[in-house]
């Protein structure tokens, strides 16, 4: 067998300096917020694993669904040499999408990207060990920032699952997709899975589990400044908030403070006041109509692409090439 390879291009020294600007605006700013990236140390890659197989975490299920109804037709039209993702993660819906460009196109590379190294490499050493024959690559950066790290070469699909799309904000998102689609050659393609606009009695408790794991993968990003900020946040004084924004059509998570604290953030030498009931932005999860999502595509470039989705329209796949 083959080992997967690694490329860092995000040290802990990267993620420090990162870190040390983000919770710097975000702590100073009104309402306080912070960017999602944060939750995914190794424990919130793990709670993230844990947040899919939830009952009413029905975005993966869905997903997974129509990936395994769809991947056929989607690697016949990608004949892709080269699957890039972009936050990888655990990959675990991604071998559908291998075995199907293995079995039906000339599928040589597997390039996943993540955030989280711990997650990435656990994820790219499965994948070695599962699919002998296939060279695995993995790419240690973060996605917001540039693409131009991705191994070019080879007939590349960039895959962008799990509907993490949602987690920019919309000039984000389209300063992203024009990213992708410049790194990409004419004829590559871009597979992007979205979650799509449904009944908020649906959506709400997909963010808000009855179990409370969802609550605990926010709290951590309070335990992530904790450890590489040395703050002094006590996270079970903060309480879990999922909301949905019906007018901006996102999910909205916050942390809200249950009383009156002052936190210490001593790696910015930063004193951060919260009054009880305060709350804190810590993810949106925007959910699209297929109407936007073409014409977010449109704007960034692409060609008009193929879109699936699940017999109840609450997640997409969409396949767009580069002009
Ligand atoms: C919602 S999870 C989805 C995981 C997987 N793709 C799936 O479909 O289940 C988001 C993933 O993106 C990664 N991630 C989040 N922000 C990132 C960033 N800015 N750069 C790279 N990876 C990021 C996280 O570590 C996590 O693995």
């Amino acid at each position: 067998m083959t080992a997967a390879t690694l490329d860092i291009h995000l040290t802990d020294d990267d993620l420090d300096t990162a870190l040390r600007s983000d919770a710097r605006l975000g702590l100073t700013a009104d309402p306080k917020w912070l960017p999602p990236k944060w939750f995914y140390d190794a424990r919130g890659s793990e709670l993230f694993e844990r947040i899919t197989e939830l009952p009413e975490y029905y975005p993966t299920r869905t997903e997974r669904a129509l990936l395994e109804r769809v991947v056929g037709e989607i690697a016949d039209a990608a004949q892709a040499e080269v699957l890039v993702e972009l936050g990888a993660g655990s990959a675990a819906k991604t071998r559908l999408l291998l075995s199907a460009l293995g079995a039906r196109g000339p599928l040589k590379k597997y390039v996943p990207q993540d955030v989280s190294s711990a997650a990435l490499r656990a994820a790219a050493d499965q994948v070695a060990a599962e699919f002998p024959g296939l060279a695995v690559h993995g790419v240690v950066s973060d996605f917001t920032d540039t693409l131009d790290n991705l191994p070019r070469g080879g007939r590349r699909m960039i895959a962008f699952l799990g509907g993490t799309i949602g987690n920019l904000v919309p000039e984000e998102r389209a300063e992203f997709l024009a990213r992708i689609h410049d790194v990409l050659e004419p004829g590559e393609q871009l597979l992007l899975g979205a979650g799509l606009v449904t009944d908020p009695a649906v959506l709400v408790p997909a963010y808000d589990d009855a179990a409370g794991v969802t609550a605990e993968f926010n709290r951590n990003v309070l335990h992530v400044l904790n450890a590489r900020l040395g703050a002094d946040f006590a996270p079970d004084r903060f309480r879990h908030v999922a909301v949905w924004d019906a007018e901006r059509e996102w999910i909205e998570m916050r942390l809200e403070a249950v009383e009156d604290m002052t936190v210490t953030v001593g790696g910015l030498g930063l004193t951060v006041r919260f009054g009880r009931g305060d709350q804190m932005r810590t993810e949106i999860s925007a959910k699209f109509r297929v109407a936007g999502l073409d014409a977010e595509l449109a704007a960034a470039g692409f060609a008009t692409g193929r879109v699936w989705t699940d017999p109840d329209d609450r997640f997409a796949l969409v396949l767009a090439g580069r002009r």
